[in-house]
């Protein structure tokens, strides 16, 4: 029995979903936030990192960072869709050794969880309501750095997501897009002992990453 919100991200993140974006992905490469947050994590010079992909979707960070910074991955996601492309598209680039793909809610298996040295939220906290669950688990797998992407805090974003939740509620659809504070996102993830080495805006998304303090030169 999936769990709740494994159900949830089923249907809104389903096969034509996974479908239309290993296509986009095989066409044109990663989306313009995901490049923000390979280019943070490349900039930090890691090498044979373990890497801890949470809503990696359908993998793109892994697909990518394993060809250079990454000897290993885990890629937990609540949706089996993109789960099953993330799979094909590893097996298809000669990575589907290195990777371990778990099909759930990350705050529930977190606890039986190897730590990582890089871990990865890519457009993942604001489709989860309690985003102080899910960033503290995250943070403590984090050895080295945490890179996440979420929507800016901007009024054109507040109506846009204002204006989706509602078409939700109207389709009755259970799935909620939220726009969390990011100021207690950075100190949440300050009180976990990490600090941001890199901020950086798109019209959308914003993506900071964050380095456990004392762990890289
Ligand atoms: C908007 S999609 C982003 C996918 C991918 N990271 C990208 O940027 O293309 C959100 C992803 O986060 C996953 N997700 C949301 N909450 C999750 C949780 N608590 N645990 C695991 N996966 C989660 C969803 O299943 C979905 O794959």
């Amino acid at each position: 029995m999936p769990c709740n919100c494994c159900q949830i991200e089923n249907d809104t993140f389903g096969e034509d979903t996974a479908k239309a974006d290993i296509k986009g992905y095989r066409k044109s490469g990663p989306a313009k936030q995901t490049k923000l947050i390979l280019g943070a994590i490349r900039s930090l010079g890691l090498k044979d990192a373990e890497l801890l992909d949470i809503g990696g979707g359908i993998g793109a960070i892994h697909h990518e960072l394993l060809d250079d910074v990454a000897k290993k991955a885990t890629h937990v996601d609540a949706s089996s869709a993109y789960l099953q492309a993330a799979k094909e598209e590893a097996a298809r680039r000669h990575h589907a050794e290195r990777v371990n793909f778990i099909h759930a809610d990350f705050t529930d298996v977190a606890s039986e969880l190897p730590k990582a040295d890089v871990v990865t939220l890519d457009r993942v906290v604001c489709c989860y309501p309690d985003f102080r669950a899910l960033l503290k688990a995250a943070a403590e797998h984090g050895r080295t750095a945490l890179a996440f992407t979420y929507p800016r805090e901007t009024w054109y974003m507040r109506i846009g997501l204002k204006v989706i939740n509602f078409f939700q509620r109207l389709r009755r659809d259970p799935f909620r897009v939220f726009l969390h504070p990011i100021s207690e996102m950075d100190a949440l993830l300050r009180r976990e002992g990490f600090e941001q080495v890199s901020l950086r805006q798109l019209f959308v998304w914003e993506m900071s990453c964050y380095q456990r303090k004392g762990q890289l030169p």
